[in-house]
């Protein structure tokens, strides 16, 4: 019989392909979503075969109602405390109220039980989550996958192709856990299709130092790439303070002051797997940073 998953966050990047990972292995995909949501994004769910169900997202057992029977409920979800805190803590309850067995917290992140209170926003309200989520009557799964490889050539100011620099705060040599978005997805789908998987798994794709980037991107655009590095963990520390007094944008998702809070994180070392879970499916090709950066034409940009 095909597994029943449910998700939430179906619409969004990481969420649309953890659904064409679960079609690809012939789940059941429910999404939940909001009232607001697109109706092209609704449409494009609906032609893969996914049931969508637009719903009150405040309302428990609306929700519940659509559950019953899955297998694992799924949050890709992304957004402020409301979002992570408040809104995933009724699509859990829901999860709950339907005798679903598990929950996947939409958590995706780089390992932050290792970090202190206060160090990271985002990541702070997701531990809140976890403190809630703690002695609830269903099994819970957390995905942690590093920073997303595919922000190297978007939002990540960590290659800076322009200046053929390397942007690296403290040791050159610290390793740095990277994920593509689609081996992410791949992997999610089939820890919700498992029965038992644990509380934790942890993913990287590829690790690599700045020193290592350095080499890299030297070698596949045939530039000089070159280090570039400002100052340490302490300045970088002081310069997050700085920007959060100067500009708070407290209702921005990603605010550069919490841009910087990731950075400070990868680069300091405090969230480095000690355990890597890659090899659980034995089906997954994983993408190394050099393959993705080739894929990405980064010697034309
Ligand atoms: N490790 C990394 O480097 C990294 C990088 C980026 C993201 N992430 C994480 O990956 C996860 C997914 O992020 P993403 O970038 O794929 O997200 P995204 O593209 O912004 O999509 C967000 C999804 O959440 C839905 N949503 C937001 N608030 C909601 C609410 N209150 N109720 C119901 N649905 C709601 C949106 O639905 P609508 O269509 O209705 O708006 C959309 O489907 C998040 O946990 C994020 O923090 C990790």
């Amino acid at each position: 019989m095909r597994k029943i998953i449910v998700i939430a966050g179906a619409t969004g990047n990481l969420g649309g392909k953890i659904v064409q990972a679960l079609l690809a292995k012939e789940a059941e995909v429910r999404a939940i979503v909001r009232y607001s949501t697109d109706i092209k994004k609704i449409k494009n769910l609906e032609e893969k075969g996914v049931k969508v169900f637009p719903l009150d997202t405040n309302n428990k057992l609306e929700i519940a109602k659509h559950c019953i029977g899955a297998h694992c409920f799924i949050s890709a979800l992304a957004g402020l405390r409301e979002t992570i805190v408040d809104s995933q803590k009724i699509f859990l309850d829901a999860a709950i109220e339907a005798n679903v067995p598990r929950f996947i917290p939409s958590d995706y992140s780089i390992d932050f039980t290792n970090l202190r209170e206060g160090q990271n926003r985002n990541l702070d309200w997701r531990r809140e989550f976890h403190t809630y989520l703690q002695n609830m009557p269903i099994k819970v799964t957390t995905i942690f996958n590093g920073p997303f490889m595919d922000l190297l050539v978007t939002d990540m100011p960590l290659v800076l192709f322009k200046q053929e620099r390397i942007l690296c705060w403290g040791n050159p040599n610290q390793r740095i856990e990277f994920t593509s978005t689609f081996n992410i997805a791949e992997f999610t789908a089939e820890a919700a299709l498992e029965d038992n998987t644990p509380r934790y798994l942890r993913i990287a794709g590829d690790t690599l130092t700045c020193n290592d980037f350095v080499k890299l991107l030297t070698e596949i655009t045939s530039n000089s790439y070159k280090l570039f590095r400002p100052g340490g963990i302490g300045l970088l520390n002081f310069l997050i303070q700085v920007t959060r007094i100067l500009s708070p944008a407290k209702d921005e998702l990603y605010p550069a002051w919490q841009g910087m809070q990731y950075m400070r994180d990868m680069m300091e070392g405090r969230i480095i797997f000690q355990k890597y879970d890659n090899d659980r499916y034995s089906n997954i090709q994983w993408t190394s940073v050099k393959d993705f950066l080739i894929h990405e034409q980064v010697d034309q940009k």
